[in-house]
């Protein structure tokens, strides 16, 4: 297999240990969790989203295991404001602070209380299962447009992290990319559901919800070759990443670097697992193969 060189890497202005990065709402919810990734050989971590006032979530089950993936709804609970005290000795990591919102004023709102702390936003205008917020917006280019410019003005790197449930991702990630978007992360969970034929009814308390893990991975893969295409800064690749050969196939479709989430809940060590088959002294650049399958 090909391996890379294992080089600190600048995606989208953030600086990161390898190109390995926890995704946002798995574990990083408290300070001590995303420190303990970091420790594990995650090269950057994303916060659980953050957004305007504090969320309890849905009802549960919030969270099924399935063949191949996992099935949740959590209802993006968080701390909102309350967060902040969380990362104030995380300031010098590369840490990127995932934020939602239901219209651009509170994007701005929830990204200043960050300024002086993140390395980096990332905005979740993905998350299918959040009435109002996430995909509900993320899938209007002039709202997903407006929101980036908001949070883009603050001048830290900005991210946007995009939904498959769209008929042409391209256009949305044309839309962030127009409003400043550094980089852009695709994907967010797959919207899916499940009934169980026992109780005769929807098995999650939200009764869909977003589908993640291996089976989604050729959904993320298309979803970042057809940015890779029109787009032109670079693309984070997110969804069903859980081995190297996974993140190499990710680079060559166009990803600069990769996010990991569901690979985690089966093994904490999936960082160091990965980078130990990922990295050695004679691998080649990353920009050797990053859209290598587009020539
Ligand atoms: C339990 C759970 C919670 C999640 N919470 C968030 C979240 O708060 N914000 C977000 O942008 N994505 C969230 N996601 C989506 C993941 O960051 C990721 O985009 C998705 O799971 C696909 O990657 P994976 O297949 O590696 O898990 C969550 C996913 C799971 C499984």
């Amino acid at each position: 297999m090909i391996t890379l060189q294992n080089d600190p890497v600048n995606v989208g202005g953030i600086t990161l240990n390898n190109h390995l990065i926890l995704a946002a709402g798995v574990l990083g919810t408290t300070g001590a969790s995303i420190r303990r990734m970091l420790r594990g050989g995650a090269g950057g971590a994303v916060t659980k989203s953050i957004g305007p006032v504090p969320a309890a979530g849905h009802p549960g089950p919030c969270l099924i295991p399935l063949d191949g993936g996992l099935l949740n709804a959590m209802g993006l609970p968080n701390p909102s404001q309350e967060f902040a005290s969380e990362l104030a000795h995380l300031a010098e990591e590369p840490v990127i602070v995932s934020i939602f919102g239901g219209t651009p004023d509170e994007f701005q709102t929830v990204a200043s209380w960050f300024a002086d702390i993140a390395a980096g936003y990332e905005l979740n205008l993905s998350c299918p299962h959040a009435e109002g917020y996430g995909a509900a917006i993320g899938s209007d280019p002039r709202m997903v447009r407006a929101c980036t410019e908001e949070v883009a003005a603050f001048g830290l790197p900005t991210w946007v992290k995009l939904t498959p449930n769209v008929t042409d991702i391209a256009v949305i990630g044309e839309a962030a990319e127009a409003g400043g978007a550094t980089a852009l992360v695709a994907i967010n969970t797959v919207r899916a559901m499940r009934i169980s034929t026992k109780l005769r009814r929807p098995v999650l308390g939200n009764r869909f919800g977003g589908l993640s893990g291996p089976m989604i991975f050729p959904i993320a893969l298309r979803c970042v070759y057809d940015l890779y295409e029109a787009c032109s800064v670079p693309i984070i690749g997110c969804g069903g990443i859980s081995s190297a050969a996974d993140v190499i196939e990710m680079m060559m479709a166009g990803a600069s670097a990769v996010q990991i989430g569901s690979a985690v809940y089966d093994d904490i060590g999936v960082f160091d697992q990965i980078a130990s088959k990922l990295y050695s002294d004679h691998g080649c650049s990353a920009a050797e193969i990053v859209g290598c399958a587009h020539e």
